[in-house]
């Protein structure tokens, strides 16, 4: 396994022998009207999370993690960066786009309660985005009845720069973590992982570490990235295990390239992914080819 440090922080995992792995069973969703929960255990979903989500059964996960598209109204121009006149790889595709900030908040909505109703009474779940979208996600989170218990500030070490110069350059994503009940008592908080990822002594809510980049990255034959919001391995590394224990059963509706998956695996935890993009899950099932090692302790 190799170990990879960069600028401070700490990253503790590394790809494993192939011979090691066992393949993800991928789900095609079809007119089936119900899946029990043993069906569904460690596979990807084809599928749109809105209806496969309906035929689960009800309060079966522990943790959800949902990186949900961030509808950010990229101008239909190409960006070119000012010095070198490069074109800037923005996200550009079709599942970003939504008519309005209306049908944006229809979609967050639908998903959210549909989430809602899978998770147990004292599960958890965490919801990445950036400014565009993440205020707005907010405001349903409470509406919908979720207790939020924190947010956390990932403050990124080699973020895209501002290309124009005329806005400060956007170095972080904010994510909520909220309780589905607001008495629930018993949810899972780690706190001496808390106190190791946090900045400080105390566990603060802010993480710092670096877009995935390197041998992380995964690129087409031509080099393309696959996937243009791959969120980081130790990103989910640290929120499995800050908010869930060995056995636990997670979530991630809107999977993109599997990682939430890929790192419950590595941790022993089962989850079930949901993504309705093909190309993805065709990606997904390559990425499990190569099965990852984590060291929980750095
Ligand atoms: C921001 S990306 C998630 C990236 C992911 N966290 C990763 O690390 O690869 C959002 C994903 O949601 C998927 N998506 C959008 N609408 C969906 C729906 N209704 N059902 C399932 N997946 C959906 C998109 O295809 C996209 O891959």
């Amino acid at each position: 396994m190799e170990k990879k440090q960069k600028q401070g922080e700490t990253q503790t995992w590394g790809f494993a022998q192939a011979e090691e792995n066992e393949p993800i069973k991928v789900i095609i969703d079809d007119k089936r009207e119900f899946y029990t929960k043993e069906e569904v255990l460690n596979t990807i979903i084809q599928g749109d999370a809105l209806r496969v989500l309906k035929k689960l059964p009800e309060s079966i996960f522990d943790m959800v993690f949902m990186d949900p598209p961030y509808f950010l109204q990229l101008p239909k121009k190409e960006l070119r960066r000012w010095t070198v006149g490069t074109v800037v790889e923005g996200v550009d595709e079709d599942w970003d786009k939504f008519s309005s900030f209306e049908e944006y908040d229809r979609f967050i909505y639908s998903l959210l309660s549909e989430v809602r109703r899978v998770m147990k009474p004292n599960a958890t779940i965490w919801i990445i985005g950036t400014y565009h979208s993440i205020f707005r996600i907010g405001r349903i989170v409470q509406d919908l009845g979720f207790w939020i218990l924190n947010d956390v500030i990932w403050v990124k070490t080699n973020p895209m720069p501002n290309w124009l110069g005329v806005r400060f350059t956007n170095a972080t994503e904010t994510l909520i973590w909220a309780v589905r009940e607001k008495n629930a008592k018993k949810y899972v908080f780690n706190r001496d992982f808390a106190k190791e990822f946090g900045i400080g002594k105390v566990g603060a809510n802010v993480w710092v570490l670096p877009l995935c980049g390197g041998r992380e990255r995964i690129r087409d034959e031509e080099g393309k990235k696959v996937h243009s919001t791959q969120k980081p391995v130790e990103l989910l590394k640290r929120i499995i295990l800050t908010s869930t224990n060995e056995g636990s059963l997670i979530l991630d509706p809107v999977a993109g390239i599997g990682t939430t998956g890929y790192v419950a695996r590595a941790l022993n935890r089962d989850f079930v992914m949901i993504e309705i993009n093909p190309k993805y899950v065709e990606w997904i099932k390559k990425r499990f080819e190569i099965p990852l090692k984590i060291d929980e302790k750095s």
